[in-house]
């Protein structure tokens, strides 16, 4: 199959990881494929704040409702949203979770996992981000070598899901 179509069905959201630190070019690599991320009049209005050092792990970790899975993550993007480089409410949140399923797919496509954490948009949680003024958490995604391999979570069939018209 071809290298893409298996690393999205290969993908699994990962919520255990092993202590083996994330090289930083693999990080880097991840920040890349979210910034190549399509987006509305290409505003790319994503921002990100990789938080690595085990102090700021630990505090973010308390802050989270999942926190075994930041506490235990090498390494955790947050992904936010800066309102004043979007456009549109709608489509700037959809800017965002293409950025988010890019990394999520660079992820799995360098042997790491992560999962995307939604229950985390908190103002406690983007003040300890740093996060300027206009910015808005979207999403936490932890990130490591996985601990687990989750079995795959069923999806309907296409049968269920397609129209043709
Ligand atoms: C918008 C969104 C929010 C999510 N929030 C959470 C979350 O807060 N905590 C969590 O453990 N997983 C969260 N997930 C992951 C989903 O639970 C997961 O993608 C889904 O169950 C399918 O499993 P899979 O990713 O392994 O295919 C979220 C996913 C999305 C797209």
């Amino acid at each position: 199959m071809n290298e893409v179509l298996q690393a999205i069905r290969a993908r699994r959201s990962v919520r255990a990881f092993r202590s083996q630190p994330v090289e930083p070019e693999k990080v880097e690599a991840l920040l890349d494929a979210g910034r190549w991320a399509p987006s509305g009049k290409n505003t790319q209005p994503w921002r990100f704040v990789v938080v690595e050092s085990a102090a700021k792990r630990a505090e973010l970790a308390k802050l989270v409702p999942q926190r075994d899975m930041v506490a235990t993550a090498p390494v955790t993007l947050a992904v936010l949203l800066d309102r004043q480089a979007g456009y549109d409410e709608l489509k700037d949140a959809q800017a965002i979770g293409a950025c988010a399923q890019n990394i999520l797919l660079a992820a799995q496509a360098l042997g790491l996992g992560g999962c995307w954490i939604g229950r985390a948009r908190d103002r406690a949680v983007e003040a300890l981000l740093g996060a300027r003024e206009g910015e808005e958490l979207m999403m936490l995604i932890p990130i490591g070598y996985p601990a687990e391999e989750p079995p795959p979570r069923e999806r309907r069939p296409l049968a269920e899901l397609v129209r043709r018209i």
